[in-house]
């Protein structure tokens, strides 16, 4: 056991020699840290170089559940997390503590800086720099004796995807780069620093959202809840399958076999790129402009203009299609025409290899058959519904998709008496400034549930963007599985 592990496991020798140790390790780290390092000084908890006895001591180093550590555990474990995203970098560092055998998140500590690392484009170095302060916080957050082991991973998404291989690539370097001369954190051994893959995505959220409600702490197997995920560029879905015949229906490259606390789970996953919402909007203004809906009601229409069934009455948008400009002229009056529109851009004819499909050629366990769970989701999904439903600062809602789909028809007739029955809720007003969007967006998201991935109209989901105040996205899960892996304490 290393010098590290004894201090943190026994907590009993460390508040009787503690003091002297931590103050020698403290300086010796101090010593240690790169020319570069920004000051620290300030970062030295003061608490335990007086002797003022164990009440003292900081928060950082201490669990407000237990004093002893789990038997070769560390007491108090720092995960740093660093979300590269399109629009912005966002550092969690989450505190966890060993009480048991598993890591219980104990808090987390949060910040975010705009722009995203792709604005730098060539200056790969600028890039790297931009994360600084995030890495700042972490030095400050994190005890100095612990810098060397908290592991750190910055794992970048669509932004970086899209700028091509090359320059992510250097602007991936340098970043690596400086985290390995400036910044005491080891690195994750495995993509540590990276562009993370869209499946990878989807299965850490799975473990974060079951991680938070408690489905696979325990270490009796519980049921576990389903994941939906809708992004700007991409969607996701994860759930475990139940057994047949005690084998998992998850198949292929879908199949993602994975332990936690004793307990094996075989999920099923698919990131569909292509589908997220953006790109949705973009594909369904496509398939109207290319595909004129009948002008009933004889209106004269140029040849740049269309009529567009998720647009409400009365509204105009200008939209390039290619290089044509058209402006869209709005006629929903009920869902129906919108809806028929949005399952056109579900690939539903396309060949299925492996049966049942969802769409695109999709191989999926049927969710009517194969999953009786919960459903969870997040992202876009909730952030398109949850301003229309009453008591939207609850932090789970749930909504059957027969409600989903009336909300959707209301919001799409754009009618004053139908809007006078959101006016109780104010961010539904607010919303509906945006309604030219708003009818789009509610009948993608019910398509994509409903016509897409196969939930049937009975069946609840679970709406929340937080549980127990955490995020739901996939960093903490990621960061489950860092922890998973201990090789940062050189065990
Ligand atoms: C199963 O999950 C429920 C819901 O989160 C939780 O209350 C319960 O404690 C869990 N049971 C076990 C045995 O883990
Ligand atoms: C989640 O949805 C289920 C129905 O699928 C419901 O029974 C449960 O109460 C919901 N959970 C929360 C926390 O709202
Ligand atoms: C949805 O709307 C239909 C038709 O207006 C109505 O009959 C039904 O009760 C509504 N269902 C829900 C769950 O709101």
């Amino acid at each position: 056991m290393s010098l590290k592990d004894n201090i943190m496991a026994r907590k009993g020798y460390w508040l009787r020699n503690g003091a002297i140790l931590f103050f020698g390790l403290t300086l010796f780290f101090f010593v240690m840290l790169p020319k570069s390092q920004p000051n620290i000084h300030d970062n030295i908890p003061a608490a335990p170089l007086e002797e003022t006895g164990p009440t003292t001591w900081p928060d950082s180093i201490t669990s407000k559940h237990c004093d002893v550590a789990h038997p070769g555990r560390p007491l108090i474990q720092y995960v740093l997390m660093i979300d590269a995203g399109s629009s912005g970098s966002r550092i969690h560092a989450y505190k966890f503590n060993y009480c048991k055998a598993t890591p219980e998140l104990e808090s987390e500590i949060f910040e975010m800086l705009e722009p995203g690392l792709s604005y730098f484009g060539d200056d790969a170095l600028g890039a790297a720099q931009s994360l600084d302060p995030l890495l700042k916080t972490a030095l400050k957050s994190v005890p100095v004796f612990l810098h060397k082991s908290t592991p750190v991973a910055v794992k970048a998404t669509a932004g970086l995807r899209i700028m091509g291989d090359i320059k992510s690539n250097r602007i991936l370097e340098a970043v690596r780069n400086r985290l390995e001369t400036v910044y005491p954190f080891p690195i994750i051994k495995e993509e540590g620093v990276a562009i993370m893959d869209g499946g990878d995505e989807g299965v850490y959220a799975w473990v974060t959202v079951n991680y938070l409600l408690s489905r696979i702490n325990s270490v009796v197997k519980n049921s576990t809840v389903a994941i939906m995920d809708l992004g700007g560029a991409s969607t996701q879905i994860v759930f475990e399958p139940l057994t047949v015949n005690g084998h998992s229906v998850a198949q292929g490259k879908h199949r993602v076999p994975m332990s936690f606390n004793g307990n094996n789970y075989v999920l099923y996953q698919h990131s569909y790129l292509g589908y997220g919402l953006f790109q949705a909007n973009k594909a369904i203004n496509n398939y109207v402009v290319e595909n004129p809906i009948d002008n009933n009601e004889d209106t004269v229409l140029s040849p740049d203009e269309r009529l567009h069934p998720c647009m409400p009455v009365n509204t105009h948008k200008k939209y390039l299609h290619g290089d044509k400009e058209v402006t869209l002229i709005g006629v929903s009056d009920n869902a129906n025409e919108c809806r028929r529109v949005v399952e056109a851009i579900f690939d539903k004819e396309k060949a299925c290899n492996l049966n049942p499909c969802s769409f695109d050629g999709v191989y999926q366990p049927s969710l009517t058959t194969s999953f009786d769970s919960d459903i969870y989701a997040f992202s876009f999904i909730f952030d398109r519904i949850t301003p229309f439903l009453a008591g939207s600062d609850v932090p789970i809602q749930d909504i059957t998709l027969q409600e989903l789909e009336n909300l959707t028809a209301r919001v799409c007739v754009a009618d004053e008496d139908e809007f006078k029955a959101f006016d109780s809720i104010a961010e539904a007003k607010s919303e509906l400034g945006k309604v030219a969007e708003m009818c789009m967006d509610l009948n993608y998201i019910y398509g994509l549930l409903h016509y897409g991935y196969g939930i049937p109209k009975e069946r609840k989901i679970n709406l929340t963007k937080k549980i127990r105040d955490y995020e739901t996205g996939w960093c903490l899960g990621a960061s489950i599985a860092v922890l998973e892996d201990r090789w940062y304490l050189g065990a």
